[in-house]
């Protein structure tokens, strides 16, 4: 890179005001892969403005598709035939690429995704997904870093069950089977609030499918599906973001769009904080008067605490009165941040996958490193309750997942600069 690709932040402000959320990365990125199952145009609304989307757009560009991106949508037409290929290019640059394996093997009968490796948060492996679709009836295997997957005659009815609730095994199971013969049983499903809008938007275009928001999914599969006309749900983990952000300032941030009941046990813990919130059906508002207590946290799946607001969790503790421990039970790479947040002065330590931290009154600004989307705004965050200005390199992991994230916390009242 070697340009400047920052976000500076200036400590010590109180954000307060208005923000407006956007719709969910996590699941307009699921829907635009999805489109994959049903020839024509389909149209996906309330879509963020982040790099990811351009990503997933290029991916389905290639695929033979013509993907036109408006003010906050995107319209996908799909080919009769589309491509089978997911690039490592493009695997890499973003895991949810593999999204487009179970479209392709149900709809083409053909997929080779390249294995998307490891990352930042930890190994994140492939064997849920590809262990469904051979019980789904598909033949796979590895070959030169890819996942070849055919099943050139279709794929029928399962009963599979899931180590793991995995998000994204889920999600590509769910939609490899509304095409199968028969019925699918997704036992141990993953009941995240991205998982269910992916499945109330396959049936949308024809699929049957029971359960979802429940860990037993029921798929029957039909012949053929349609396009659809889709809006993306409220991003819970952005909403969270802000939430965490106006009691760690001492705030008072009313977030607009936004659904508390996806959110029910991040919102506890700040009540829990000391924060005030109240919210309505589309609106969510946290204030808070003193310094937060420490909170302890344990990750889990999804109605659990989300691993994606751990860093969040991590960066109020640590300016928090007292002692917590964050437990990170989703991810076993996730810590790698908190080494940045020891430079701002943090005071944790790490053993396996718990941490301990002890509150401190104020971090102390010093340059420090995004090492994934979370991390980075956790760090931004971090910058606000720090003494003086701090840098956050790599500011591009933040613009994965944040769309207008400085434009946004200048409008709250604090001194953040996108620099470039
Ligand atoms: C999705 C989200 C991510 C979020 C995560 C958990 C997207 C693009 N990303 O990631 O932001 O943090 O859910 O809520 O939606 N695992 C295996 N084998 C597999 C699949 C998963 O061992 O075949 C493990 C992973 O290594 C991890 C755990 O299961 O330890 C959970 O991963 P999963 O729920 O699949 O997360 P993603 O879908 O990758």
């Amino acid at each position: 890179m070697g340009a400047i690709d920052r976000f500076r932040v200036v400590g010590g402000a109180r954000l307060a005001g208005e923000v407006s959320v956007s719709g969910a990365k996590n699941s307009a990125l699921k829907l635009m892969a999805a489109s994959l199952l049903a020839a024509g145009k389909t149209t996906i609304r309330n879509v963020p403005d982040i790099a990811d989307v351009d990503i997933m757009a290029d991916l389905l560009t290639r695929l033979g598709c013509i993907v036109v991106r408006g003010a906050d949508l995107v319209t996908i037409d799909v080919p009769e035939v589309p491509g089978h290929r997911a690039d490592y290019d493009l695997v890499r640059k973003m895991r949810a690429s593999i999204n487009v394996l179970g479209p392709l093997v149900a709809r083409v009968g053909m997929a080779e995704v390249a294995l998307p490796g490891g990352d930042a948060i930890g190994s994140r492996g492939l064997d849920f997904h590809i262990r469904g679709l051979e019980s789904l009836g598909a033949k796979a295997h590895n070959e030169h870093g890819y996942v070849i997957a055919k099943a050139p005659n279709g794929l029928t009815g399962a009963e599979i069950v899931l180590d793991f609730p995995s998000v994204g095994a889920t999600e590509n199971l769910m939609t490899a089977a509304v095409l199968a013969k028969g019925v699918t049983t997704i036992d141990n499903a993953a009941r995240e609030p991205d998982l269910v809008d992916l499945g109330n938007f396959l049936i949308s275009m024809g699929a049957k499918i029971e359960g979802l928001g429940t860990p037993l999914i029921t798929i029957t599969g039909v012949a053929k599906m349609h396009p659809t006309d889709h809006a993306t749900i409220a991003d819970r983990i952005v909403t969270g973001t802000w939430a965490f952000a106006a009691a760690m300032t001492q705030g008072d941030i009313t977030i607009n769009g936004a659904r508390a009941q996806d959110l029910e046990i991040p919102l506890e813990k700040l009540t829990a904080a000391g924060a005030i919130v109240t919210s309505n059906e589309n609106s969510i508002r946290v204030r808070m008067d003193s310094r937060p207590k420490a909170i302890d946290v344990s990750t889990l799946p999804y109605p659990g605490f989300p691993t994606d607001l751990q860093p969040m969790v991590i960066t109020l503790n640590a300016i928090a009165t007292g002692d917590a421990i964050v437990t990170e039970n989703v991810f076993e790479g996730r810590f790698m941040f908190v080494n940045e947040l020891i430079r701002l002065g943090a005071q944790i330590t790490i053993d396996g996958h718990h941490a301990a931290i002890t509150g401190v009154e104020k971090l102390s600004s010093a340059p420090v490193v995004a090492t994934d989307i979370r991390a980075g705004a956790g760090l931004v965050l971090a910058g606000l309750v720090s003494d003086g200005i701090t840098f956050i390199e790599d500011g591009y992991h933040i613009d994965r997942g944040y769309p207008d994230f400085a434009t946004q916390l200048r409008a709250l009242g604090a001194d953040v600069t996108r620099e470039l």
